[in-house]
């Protein structure tokens, strides 16, 4: 486990927007005990889009995933805590949500590997990247919950 503070960027896909379940979603990472930093909505461009998702350039689904992903606005949500990436991505269940298990959000919510509720980034480097293409560090903030220790307990946060 990564004991240090991390941040990690999430996306919540056309299809929360769509569904209205943006606040429910969010709502599960504060649950847990993590806090959102900075927060937006935008409508997704080929430009930002080829940018975000370099490391899949030539696979067979880039071109439905973008088509997807300019649907409908997003939500581009930078989320903070101790080892939040690995955290965040066991939350959000394996991509294709037939086979995610009950209780993650896609195993919760998609039968899909494209309309699959949520982005998360995969590691460290992934979310530094991902975090630059959205964000400016003035749209980030540090804050903490006075409420925080009893979720995090003896680690630091
Ligand atoms: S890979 O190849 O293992 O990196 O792919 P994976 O991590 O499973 O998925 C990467 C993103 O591609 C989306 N995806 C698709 N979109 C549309 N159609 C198809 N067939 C498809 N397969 C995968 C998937 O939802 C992931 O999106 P993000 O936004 O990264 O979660």
């Amino acid at each position: 486990m990564n004991k240090t503070k991390e941040r990690t960027l999430i996306i919540l896909k056309p299809d929360a927007v769509h569904r209205g379940i943006v606040g429910e979603v969010l709502d599960r990472f504060e649950q847990k005990g993590i806090r959102p930093v900075g927060m937006k909505m935008i409508k997704m461009s080929d430009l930002l889009l080829d940018k975000h998702y370099v490391q899949h350039k030539g696979k067979h689904f880039l071109p439905h995933l973008k088509k997807f992903m300019k649907s409908l606005p997003v939500v581009l949500i930078v989320l903070e805590g101790l080892d939040v990436i690995r955290v965040v991505r066991t939350m959000c269940g394996s991509t294709d949500g037939k086979n995610a298990p009950p209780g993650t959000i896609r195993g919760d919510y998609s039968m899909s590997t494209s309309a699959t509720i949520i982005h998360s980034s995969e590691d460290q480097k992934a979310a530094k990247r991902e975090i630059g293409i959205f964000f400016k560090k003035n749209e980030l903030f540090s804050y903490t919950r006075p409420d925080i220790h009893f979720y995090y307990a003896e680690d630091e946060v």
